[in-house]
């Protein structure tokens, strides 16, 4: 597997140039132009090596190295090469002091990077080490109170705003065995693999996972539904506390989409998730559905903070407002998105997902003020999180 190199310059003509020079050498490369943008991107995709300019909007070049270093805690180290543009062996200091592995002076030859890549790639190899700081290793289980309330829409546009808006590694699972949609909402064919293939496997491990998640182009990794309703027989209450135990492994937010139903399957992901997000309309059989959800969960012996609920479609006249809504459930609603019928409609038939394509939309906002809520509620990675768990 090429080493990744995630690139941090705001010189158009520098991202150009090493782009160019890094691919030619099978390197794969991500560019930020800025510092905040190369801090988020280092945490998203978990490069092998960072190239790190000194004077950057947002975050500096030692800014960024400080961050990472007092994130990624000990049990993993990204190598950094700083790129100066001083001379001064008192910016050299700082820069090694910030937590560089070594520095280039502006202008370089291509060919001595190359070679300071490759030797800093070789001293911090084995590769197969976590890369990054530790995974959050945490499980949200996306429950619809009814069908057809937006619980896949919230599920799928979150786990984008996750990845692309809060830098979290993000792994979204089509929980809806039989009739998933995440297919048709991601414009993705019969032909990729899904969770079937996992547990068809003599034995489930992190490597088999890994070859079964589908990339998606805006980044996050995709657990598919099994195509047809038959295969999903196949996949057993018993297969799901393994396959969500390996995923947490490797990501820091797994997100299950799951419909109403509390069937066996349903209530081993609700047991295995940290958080289980209620999606609901301001409609009285949602309602009488969510009190139920709510008493259930309760004869689980689940807390009641376990549960959070999502009010979607707040603002859509139903003759129900939110207050009633927490009159009638006896409880706060802790989340709401707003109701924006074309953008949700339109994103949805052109399996392109507004968080990816119109993020700056009424409806991409509000879904990420609630990711931002989401990711606030997850406490700290801790400096020294084991590798898996
Ligand atoms: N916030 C929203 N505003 C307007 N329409 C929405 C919103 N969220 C979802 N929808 C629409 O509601 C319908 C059902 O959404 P979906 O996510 O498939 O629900 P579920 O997974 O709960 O069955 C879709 O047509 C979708 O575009
Ligand atoms: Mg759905």
């Amino acid at each position: 597997m090429a080493a990744k190199i995630l690139v941090v310059d705001d010189d158009p003509n520098v991202q150009r140039l090493l782009q160019y020079s890094l691919r030619q050498e099978g390197y794969e490369v991500v560019i930020a132009g800025d510092g905040a943008e190369g801090f988020r991107l280092w945490g998203a995709e978990a490069p092998d090596l960072i190239l790190l300019d000194v004077m950057l909007p947002k975050l500096d070049g030692y800014q960024v190295a400080t961050k990472i270093r007092s994130e990624e805690g000990s049990a993993s180290h990204v190598p950094i090469i700083m790129l100066t543009a001083e001379r001064e062996v008192e910016q050299k200091v700082r820069g090694l002091r910030a937590g560089a592995d070594d520095y280039l002076i502006k202008p370089f030859h291509p060919a001595e990077l190359l070679a300071r890549i490759k030797s800093l790639l070789a001293r911090f190899a084995p590769r197969d080490a976590l890369v990054g700081r530790p995974p959050l290793g945490r499980l949200f289980a996306f429950y619809g109170a009814k069908g057809g309330v937006g619980t896949t829409t919230i599920a799928i546009n979150a786990a984008i705003a996750l990845h692309r808006e809060l830098g979290r590694k993000v792994c979204l699972v089509d929980g809806n065995l039989q009739f998933g949609d995440h297919r048709v909402f991601l414009d993705l064919g019969l032909d990729r693999k899904s969770i079937v293939d996992v547990v068809t496997a003599p034995s489930i491990d992190v490597d088999l996972i890994r070859q079964v998640l589908v990339k998606h182009d805006s980044g996050v990794d995709l657990l598919l539904a099994p195509p047809s309703p038959e295969t999903a027989e196949l996949v057993t209450a018993d297969h799901m506390p393994q396959v969500l135990e390996q995923l947490t492994s490797l990501y820091d937010y797994v997100l299950v989409d799951i419909d109403k139903r509390l069937d066996e399957i349903n209530l081993r992901i609700l047991d295995a998730a940290d958080t289980v997000f209620v999606v609901m309309t301001a409609d009285l059989s949602c309602l009488k559905n969510v009190r139920l959800v709510l008493e259930t969960i309760g004869h689980l012996g689940y807390e009641q903070s376990k549960v959070r609920l999502v009010l979607n479609r707040s603002n859509a006249f139903t003759g129900i407002n939110v207050k009633n809504a927490e009159g009638a459930l006896k409880r706060s609603i802790d989340h709401q998105v707003v109701n924006e019928y074309r953008g949700a409609i339109s994103a949805l038939n052109s399996g392109a997902p507004f968080m990816f394509t119109k993020a700056d939309s009424l409806l991409g906002r509000s879904l990420l003020d609630f990711a931002r809520q989401v990711d606030k509620m997850t406490p700290a990675a801790p400096a020294l999180a084991p590798a898996t768990r």
